[in-house]
């Protein structure tokens, strides 16, 4: 009786079945990473990019007098398809060339508010004190109000929302 030949050397059989076992789990594994981190990337908020955009805050044509001018504005943070959108109150000040401040206490975050009979922001929390053009005159607050980045476009003033760190002298943007 004749042998048949064979080709080389025979794989044992644990490890052709180990092959088959984990090759098809490490695929899976490996469709699922890309998915996961495509999703990640798709869904996580957009911050940073939010604060780059510009928003309109008042056309100059109502940008005159001494005093501060309220206004309210508008932000949106994006999360993947999610968008969630934000009001804050900011101050004009007309007569400092139209520069624009958070009216965000930079002691603890209560909204500060323009006192005309006494010419100055007062914040309600904890009785800080801040002058005309934003300086800080007395209270806890360590700084003065922040002035937030602005231009002018097709007439009108327009500003890039920041928040800042609260409580600290110096003016540190949050990221
Ligand atoms: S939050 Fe304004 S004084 Fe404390």
């Amino acid at each position: 009786m004749r042998s048949r030949p064979t080709n080389g050397p025979t794989q044992p059989n644990s490890t052709r079945r180990a092959l088959i076992t984990y090759l098809p789990l490490g695929v899976v594994a490996g469709i699922f990473g890309s998915i996961l981190t495509g999703a990640f990337r798709f869904l996580r908020p957009v911050v940073a990019a939010e604060s780059d955009n510009w928003i309109d805050v008042l056309p100059l044509t109502e940008l005159s007098g001494a005093s501060p001018i309220t206004a309210s504005i508008t932000t949106e943070n994006t999360a993947g398809w999610s968008v969630t959108t934000e009001q804050h109150r900011v101050y004009v000040l007309p007569g400092t060339n139209n520069q624009v401040l958070s009216a965000v206490c930079p002691h603890e975050g209560c909204e500060v508010s323009w006192e005309s009979q006494v010419n100055k922001f007062s914040c309600p929390c904890h009785e800080s004190f801040f002058a005309a053009d934003g300086s800080k005159i007395s209270g806890p607050a360590r700084r003065g109000l922040d002035p937030l980045p602005t231009r002018v476009q097709d007439g009108k003033l327009q500003v890039q929302y920041r928040s800042f760190e609260n409580n600290s002298r110096e003016r540190i943007t949050r990221t």
